[in-house]
């Protein structure tokens, strides 16, 4: 897919504040400092489009970015920093919780892991309280750059190894770095083919 326009639409913290449920929309979710901001600016090929700092915590709001005059993609603020609380059985907030319960257009959730680290509870957790409420979901290993090919290998056939335990067939799985561009034909394929498949 080519990406010929993404801009900057709209940044807040209440899901009736988001653009009108009228497009297509993919979101990026997972732990602070994972890298999602870094992946929505290697995806558009816009490396200014989105926030990124070293600092976990960094966006804090839902962001969305219209694609192409025809579709969303929405950054959300990492979990496990900021946003969540104590007494949220999945330290989600509120906010990310009544968004991905309630976004009509949602098409998917893309769930980004940190290629370097081991399949945290967290992170299970979560994918599989999106699973139980029949939300759709792909994983995306970030920062694929940071390690060798075959540490790399064994990071993918853990994180496999771990999901074949409770899911019958995998979800759609990807490797990235925002770094190097690995897994941009990839991912945006696949959103290719989500919104055709809708269409
Ligand atoms: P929050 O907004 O805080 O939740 O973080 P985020 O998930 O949006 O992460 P962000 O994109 O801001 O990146 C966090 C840090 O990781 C930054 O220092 C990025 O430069 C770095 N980073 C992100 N993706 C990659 C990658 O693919 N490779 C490498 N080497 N560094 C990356
Ligand atoms: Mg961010």
């Amino acid at each position: 897919m080519v990406i010929k326009t993404a801009e900057f639409v709209i940044s807040n913290t209440q899901i009736s504040l988001c653009p009108s449920p009228d497009k297509p929309e993919f979101a990026f979710i997972g732990r602070s400092n994972v890298g999602k901001s870094s992946l929505l600016n290697m995806l558009t090929g816009r490396n200014k489009l989105a926030k990124v700092s070293t600092r976990p915590g960094k966006t804090q709001t839902i962001n969305h970015y219209l694609i192409n005059d025809s579709w969303y993609l929405a950054d959300l603020p990492g979990y496990g920093f900021a946003v969540a609380s104590q007494t949220n059985r999945y330290q989600w907030s509120k906010m990310i919780e009544q968004y991905l319960l309630t976004r009509e257009n949602l098409y998917c959730t893309f769930i980004l892991l940190d290629a370097r680290l081991t399949p945290q509870p967290k992170d299970l957790d979560f994918i599989h309280w999106l699973g139980g409420k029949n939300i759709p979901l792909a994983l995306v290993l970030t920062k694929a750059d940071k390690l060798s090919r075959n540490e790399l290998a064994s990071s993918i056939s853990l994180y496999k190894k771990t999901l074949e335990k409770t899911w019958d067939e995998l979800p759609p799985f990807f490797v990235t770095s925002a770094e190097t561009k690995t897994g941009r034909e990839e991912v945006l394929g696949f959103i290719a083919e989500a919104l055709e498949r809708h269409n």
